[in-house]
């Protein structure tokens, strides 16, 4: 199903024509279609079983209180990494027991918040933060329920930035050492275990990790079982792949993946939780944006738009792959550009080579598959205000999270410092 579809030659979310929204908004801006989360998230309930399956969306992938609103409505679950994430996702509506807590660096004053919330479950990635939580949950007379993110040493072969279960990443706690920390968990009384949790990485374009990873998972709830600890729940955690359309392989489909964890998983009886943030958000937005200027290079054509790594860091960070599409389709002479921000980097590029129908400046574009790691990872590096979101619903859209003047920005600064 098409949620962004060119109609008589203008591309629109939905029933909304982006350059209105363009005029309206200015640019750049995120426009997000509340249609296609919907879909993305019921395609998720409906391939897993509803009764033993929680999907916590994994909230950082796009964390605007309308999307997150959008999705608790119709059952969603959180994945929180943050007392920011936490906050957020209660303020959309989310109940605490539908929230599991992820991350490497959780503080004691995270912990207590979100104990005092009673969230679902902590998935816990150190025997240091272990103890912590013990410490914390017993000084307000509670036991925090606890699944241990296991580091199980396969490779998700995906960027390595973004790539979790290897031994090398700083993430679990390596298989190996699995019956020791629950054996250290069983003797803590601030402490319930209820679960084990995995997440090797993101925008796994295989199966084959994932089957990996859940083998070890299986193997491992069957051996703490046998040693007398309660598994009842298994988190799989996120990072299936989405089609950047950059002429890859296809990633696994969400059918096939649903049906992996469950052949696997399924003969264990345990409630099984679902991490997914990309495969949810990241087809249903795009960054839309104004031609500047057209600069003839010694070497190239530099396409110069007014949306820059600030507002969508992944082609810098990961020279990740976005397609890029005019708004109003023309029919001009394929050329190739090379696309490129405003900002004072040379890595402020979206595409070194790309070939687009001959664009003018003042024309819009909008890159793709931007619903998923854009808005949540823009800054306002080069005091440029936060790109501002859009959600379009049917023929109407909302602006979920305007542009800050720039005094709003410049004014958080103190200009007298100490003396
Ligand atoms: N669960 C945990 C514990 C995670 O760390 C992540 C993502 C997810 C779930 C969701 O994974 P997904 O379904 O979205 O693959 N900024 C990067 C992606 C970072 C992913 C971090 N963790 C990017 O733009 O590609």
């Amino acid at each position: 199903m098409a949620f962004f579809d060119y109609r008589e030659g203008r591309l629109h979310a939905e029933g909304v024509s982006i350059n209105h929204i363009a005029e309206q908004v200015q640019t750049p801006l995120y426009c997000y279609s509340k249609a296609a989360l919907r879909h993305n998230y019921l395609a998720y309930a409906g391939h897993f079983n509803a009764e033993n399956t929680l999907i916590c969306y994994a909230v950082k992938a796009n964390s605007n209180q309308a999307v997150l609103r959008t999705l608790g409505q119709l059952g969603a679950g959180a994945d929180v990494v943050s007392e920011g994430e936490l906050r957020r996702v209660l303020l959309a509506g989310i109940p605490a027991e539908r929230i599991v807590y992820s991350g490497v660096a959780k503080t004691g004053r995270e912990m207590r918040f979100a104990l005092e919330q009673d969230i679902f479950q902590f998935n816990v990635e150190s025997e240091p933060e272990l103890e912590l939580l013990n410490e914390v949950a017993l000084s307000m007379g509670k036991r925090a329920p606890v699944a241990f993110r296991i580091n199980p040493d396969i490779d998700a072969r995906t960027h390595a930035k973004i790539s979790t279960g290897k031994a090398s990443n700083k993430f679990g706690i390596p298989w190996t050492r699995a019956h020791q920390a629950y054996a250290r968990a069983a003797e803590l009384s601030g402490i319930r275990i209820q679960g084990i949790d995995i997440h090797i990485g993101s925008q796994l374009t295989q199966l084959e990790p994932f089957e990996q990873a859940f083998i070890c998972v299986a193997e491992l709830t069957a051996e703490l079982r046998q040693l007398g600890h309660e598994i009842s729940v298994i988190d799989i955690g996120g990072g299936l792949g989405i089609d950047y359309g950059d002429g890859a392989a296809p990633p696994p489909v969400l059918a096939d993946y649903a049906a992996l964890a469950k052949r696997i998983l399924g003969p264990l009886g345990c409630r099984i939780l679902v991490e997914p943030g990309r495969s949810v958000a990241g087809n249903t937005g795009v960054l839309v944006s104004r031609v500047i200027y057209i600069k003839e290079g010694e070497l190239d054509r530099f396409l110069i738009i007014d949306a820059g790594m600030n507002d969508l860091l992944r082609p810098s960070l990961y020279d990740a792959y976005h397609e890029i599409v005019p708004v109003t389709q023309n029919a001009g002479e394929p050329l190739h550009y090379q696309v490129v921000g405003p900002i004072c980097e040379t890595g402020d590029t979206f595409s070194r080579d790309r070939i687009l129908p001959s664009l003018q400046a003042g024309e819009l574009v909008a890159i793709n598959n931007a619903g998923a790691y854009g808005a949540v990872m823009a800054s306002s590096y080069n005091t440029r205000p936060l790109v501002p979101e859009v959600l379009v619903d049917g023929e109407q859209f909302t602006v979920v999270r305007p542009r800050p003047d720039y005094a709003t920005l410049i004014d958080m600064d103190t200009p007298d410092g100490p003396g």
